[in-house]
């Protein structure tokens, strides 16, 4: 661990690395060394934003550079055909499927949330006139692929407002229910909303896309590795996730899971050559990449979703509770105990401070990482705690949030 005078000099190494200079009364001193060993930080961070991009742990970059320096051994040998880089991908798919609850089959890996959202959606056979269901509170990642059919094939988007106090699943069910029309293909929506944190009734809105006849699509970007989720118990068609953010695994990885049910209705080029990692239909696929998503998903498995979920709602709590006794602010997220809760919590705040510089000075002093909401949902700020967060990290977080607003 570091001292108190290393650790302010490391801090201000930070700060200038964002392009910030802080006074140095402004400094304050770190409440808990951040775990180096096992993550890269730069030291003095406090970082409370997993839900924009997880830290991978070094031992999962450990196992992806070693898989890159046995690949360069011999590239086709170790890639082509039976060879072992080929076959510990294939591997890295059975196990992120075991972690969702499904068959390696009906999983792709992907690039991240959007490319298996787009990849699903071209699959479709959705055309003029068909109609997709959607609401106000999905990311662009989860609504690019819509906004991109209902230009080029004339494909209709209905959207539903799910406002950040709503909380009651009920009704947001009934709004799904009054939105459908008969031309209603798809309901695409959030599993985990990213502004909020609120948890959708993801089997409900999957049972009742069903009986209409329509596809259920989830972009679960928030949720694997954050919540359980369990594909096949959710009744859904689809459900597209990332390896990059709660999972922890390498940028730039994704999945992207199909029911067998669905195989008519979505059919992606990948899966037409078997999507393996090296294939007619894709090419070569970065198969370092795949092996350490393996990996990740199953640390993940093997420490327990359910424990981790625990541990960062309880992290949760304790800035939502601080974070409610802040004069200036007010609360975006739902209370301790709410089914709708998650390890995301947000706050508004006052219009006079713009969320970007409040964003920029909490980093620039205090050395904590928050996400500042999109504009177009509200002006405030997100926090979204792990697993390698601690309550002082919170408690940092909420002295420094509340100097920044003093
Ligand atoms: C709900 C949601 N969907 C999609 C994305 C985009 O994720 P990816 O980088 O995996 O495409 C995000 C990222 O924050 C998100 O919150």
């Amino acid at each position: 661990m570091s001292g108190e005078g290393s650790g302010r000099q490391t801090r201000r190494g930070v700060l200038a690395a964002a392009g910030l200079a802080a006074p140095a009364s402004a400094v304050t001193a770190t409440p808990r060394t951040p775990p180096e060993a096992e993550y890269g930080f730069a030291p003095g961070l406090t970082y409370l934003n997993t839900a924009s991009l997880g830290p991978t742990p070094r031992r999962i970059l450990a196992i992806m550079t070693e898989a890159w320096a046995e690949l360069e051994t011999n590239p086709v040998a170790m890639a082509y055909g039976a060879g072992p880089l080929l076959a510990r991908t294939d591997r890295a798919r059975a196990q992120v499927a075991e972690l969702l609850g499904c068959g390696t089959d009906e999983i792709l890996i992907t690039r991240s949330t959007t490319d298996a959202m787009n990849i699903l959606a071209a699959g479709t056979r959705l055309g003029r006139g068909d109609r997709v269901l959607t609401t106000d509170q999905e990311h662009e990642g989860g609504t690019f692929c819509w906004t991109s059919l209902a230009r080029r094939r004339g494909v209709v988007l209905d959207v539903i407002p799910i406002a950040p106090e709503d909380l009651d699943a009920d009704a947001i069910v009934a709004r799904f229910s009054a939105a459908l029309r008969p031309d209603t293909r798809v309901i695409s929506v959030s599993h985990v909303i990213s502004a909020t944190g609120h948890r959708m009734p993801i089997e409900r809105i999957a049972a009742l896309a069903r009986s209409h006849g329509a596809l259920c699509v989830v972009d679960g970007a928030q949720a694997v590795g954050q919540v359980p989720v369990d594909v096949r118990a959710l009744g859904c068609h689809a459900y597209a996730t990332t390896g990059h953010k709660w999972l922890m695994g390498p940028k730039g990885t994704g999945v992207l899971y199909l029911s067998p049910d669905a195989a008519d209705a979505i059919a992606p080029v990948q899966l037409e050559d078997g999507h393996r990692f090296v294939s007619n239909a894709t090419g070569v696929g970065c198969l370092p990449l795949a092996i350490g998503l393996g990996a990740a998903a199953e640390a993940m498995r093997r420490r327990g979703v359910a424990a981790v979920e625990a541990h960062n709602l309880g992290l949760r709590n304790q800035a939502h509770a601080g974070l409610g006794r802040i004069p200036r602010l007010r609360l975006a997220s739902a209370p301790p105990g709410d089914p709708m809760g998650t390890a995301l919590v947000a706050a508004y705040l006052p219009p006079e401070i713009d969320s970007k510089v409040f964003r920029e000075t909490l980093l620039a002093r205090h050395g904590v990482v928050v996400k500042m909401a999109e504009k177009r949902w509200f002006n405030g700020f997100r926090l979204s705690p792990h697993l390698f967060n601690g309550e002082a990290d919170i408690a940092h977080a909420l002295r420094a949030i509340r100097s920044v607003l003093a």
